[in-house]
């Protein structure tokens, strides 16, 4: 969604550059229009229009910028058309205060009509323009900046996260959140930063301050001040450092953040793996002693889910259900009982369905928060009674991959911790799982070097198809589905994971001869059921592609064409196959995006983190 990042220094450094720079590290998360203010001599500048940040920096020069404190957005449309007139900053009557914003003004409608009454002019469609405006009407009523700020918003409903710059406070950022992250970084004594993200200015700074919501950052240059906006009173915070490397968010020699990422699995695997063995106790245990257990998630996170509940149902002994978090209420409605417990599952710990779907199932009944993000700070560790933060380190490429495969593993860590604490299986046995989960990075690593070739292959005999499937059964049709949104996603070809068995059930009725399918088929117990689906499309013609083992023998045989996993002897276990089949689906993907010339980095339409309903 929309992206923010402040700027305000003691130094004489080109402010326009800094900028710009701390925006386009904000790019993967989705926009359409960009704009950026800047504040020097008691004038504003700004610049803004509709387009990609290189196409609206070539017509503006964006980097061009007089004074010490700027402003920039990227804007992801909802209200208004992604021109130039809806980009923001916005701005109030008097051109005095200008706003940027990510988040949705629900009355805004009411409130515009009210301010139109008392003279206000609107120049466009946005939700956002409002802000600026009551700030004034505020103003008028002679309240000083800070509360007139405070008061205007007392009015709003929904979320914002706010970066206001105004010729009333010439030297100051002020910063605002609800329901909409910000975070500030700070250079003592010399420069503050805003930002919807970390990556905006992880190579200026590592040390950084979480807003909460309803809170407010004044920013000097080198100096934040925080008020609560309730009571106006300050709070005293502590800051905190990211523990990222600078080049975490670089492409680093690859020529996309999607590929460098699939690249990370491995390693990010091996970080994940060392999570401390408490939290996971703790989770371990809440699961144990709960009555209903559900887990929920949007998206790649769902799909992390739908493997979960697998994993984690096959040693916990109970049945788990997997909601998307948009359902959740939905269904949930007078349904959930005390003492259950919800598995959020989120890489951004923002995704607003996911965090609505907790919030209210908090408020409805006497249960168990527990989420597993990627995000330090972000939104959802704060609804939730027990978080663990996966180490998958910043994923900037919009399609989510090496933070599938993290979610998975730490639901697979969950898992193991309950056989232990039910001593279902002997010891002897669990510690075969470790072992078997302990390997996935290193089989990663393995496929990632010897089969490139061989997938470049794929895609370009899959070019000329623009729709087929992915087919598996059990804990496989996640990774199916899983796969099925990467093509989605980076590459715009309608790819759909499915059910091998329900694909009889209509899907079937596509097959023609050459008609491609993929076939995911982990040797588990739906293998011989799998290969039994394989062979109805086989007989009508359809083009076979199977995922499988090194060792299959069976699908191999019926297949066109194999892509191999490798299997180290003994220690291999399929119930882990969601973590190591899925790479080899996510450069599909990857590939194909290349191949027909997108750029998998900035698919359209898409944000990396979905902050609307
Ligand atoms: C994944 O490739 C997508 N970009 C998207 O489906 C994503 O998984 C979904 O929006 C959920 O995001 P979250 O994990 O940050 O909550």
């Amino acid at each position: 969604m929309c992206g923010i990042f402040g700027v305000i220094t003691n130094q004489d450094i080109p402010i326009g550059k800094i900028a710009l720079e701390g925006i386009k590290r904000l790019e993967y998360r989705g926009y359409d229009s960009v704009g950026i203010v800047s504040q020097h001599d008691g004038k504003l500048f700004i610049k803004k229009d509709a387009g990609k940040i290189d196409e609206v920096h070539k017509k503006l020069k964006l980097d061009d910028f007089p004074g010490k404190i700027a402003i920039a957005h990227t804007r992801w449309a909802t209200h208004g058309a992604p021109t130039k007139i809806n980009s923001h900053p916005h701005t109030n009557c008097s051109n005095n205060i200008t706003v940027v914003h990510n988040g949705i003004i629900e009355n805004f409608m009411t409130l515009k009509e009210e301010l139109i009454q008392r003279g206000h002019n609107f120049k466009s469609d946005t939700d956002t323009e409002i802000i600026p405006h009551l700030i004034e009407e505020k103003m008028k009523e002679g309240l000083d900046f800070k509360d007139s700020i405070i008061e205007a918003l007392k009015i709003l409903k929904g979320s914002y996260g706010l970066a206001i710059l105004s010729l009333y406070v010439p030297d100051t950022i002020i910063a605002v959140r609800k329901e909409s992250p910000i975070i500030i970084g700070i250079e003592p004594g010399v420069a503050t930063y805003c930002a919807s993200d970390f990556p905006a200015f992880l190579p200026l700074t590592k040390t950084y301050y979480i807003l909460e919501d309803c809170e407010m950052a004044i920013l000097k240059a080198g100096e934040v001040e925080f008020f609560d906006m309730n009571t106006s009173e300050i709070i005293e915070k502590k800051s905190q450092q990211i523990e990222w490397s600078i080049n975490a968010a670089e492409k680093g020699g690859y020529k996309h953040f999607m590929l460098k990422e699939i690249y990370e699995q491995p390693e990010a695997l091996k970080r994940t793996l060392k999570i401390s063995n408490e939290d996971i106790k703790i989770f371990a245990q809440i699961i144990l002693s709960a009555n209903d257990i559900y887990i929920t998630g949007a998206g790649t996170s769902l799909f992390a889910s739908l493997a979960g509940k697998f994993i984690i149902s096959k040693f916990l002994g109970k049945y788990i259900q997997a909601i998307e978090c948009s359902e959740l209420k939905g269904q949930l409605t007078n349904f959930l009982r005390d003492n259950s417990v919800i598995i959020a599952v989120s890489q951004s710990g923002e995704t607003i369905d996911t965090i609505e779907a907790i919030r209210w199932a908090k408020k409805a009944q006497n249960l168990k928060i527990l989420s597993i993000t990627n995000a330090v700070g972000s939104s959802i560790t704060r609804y939730s009674d027990h978080f663990i933060i996966t180490q998958a380190g910043p994923e900037i490429g919009v399609a989510a991959t090496k933070t599938y495969s993290c979610q998975v593993l730490t639901l697979a860590l969950i898992a193991l911790e309950i056989a232990k604490l039910r001593k279902i299986e002997p010891e002897s046995e669990i510690q075969n799982y470790y072992k078997a989960l302990k390997s996935t990075p290193q089989i990663i690593e393995n496929f990632l070097s010897n089969n490139i070739n061989l997938i470049r292959k794929i895609v370009k005999d899959l070019e000329k198809h623009s729709s087929y499937f992915f087919l598996a059964r059990g804990i496989s049709i996640g990774t199916a589905k899983e796969g099925g949104l990467k093509l989605k996603e980076v590459a715009c070809r309608f790819i759909e994971g499915y059910s091998a068995a329900s694909a009889k059930h209509g899907p079937i009725a596509l097959v023609r001869k050459g008609y491609p399918i993929v076939f995911i088929a982990p040797p588990d117990e739906t293998y011989v059921r799998l290969i039994g689906n394989l062979m109805e499309f086989k007989s009508r013609g359809g083009k076979i592609i199977s995922i499988v083992v090194e060792s299959d023998k069976k699908i191999r045989v019926h297949s066109d064409m194999t892509i191999d996993i490798p299997q180290p002897a003994d220690i291999y276990h399929s119930i882990f196959s969601p973590i190591t089949f899925i790479p080899a689906l996510q450069l599909l993907a990857y590939y194909t995006a290349i191949f027909h010339g997108l750029d998998p980095d900035k698919p359209l339409n898409l944000s990396k983190t979905v902050t609307v309903h």
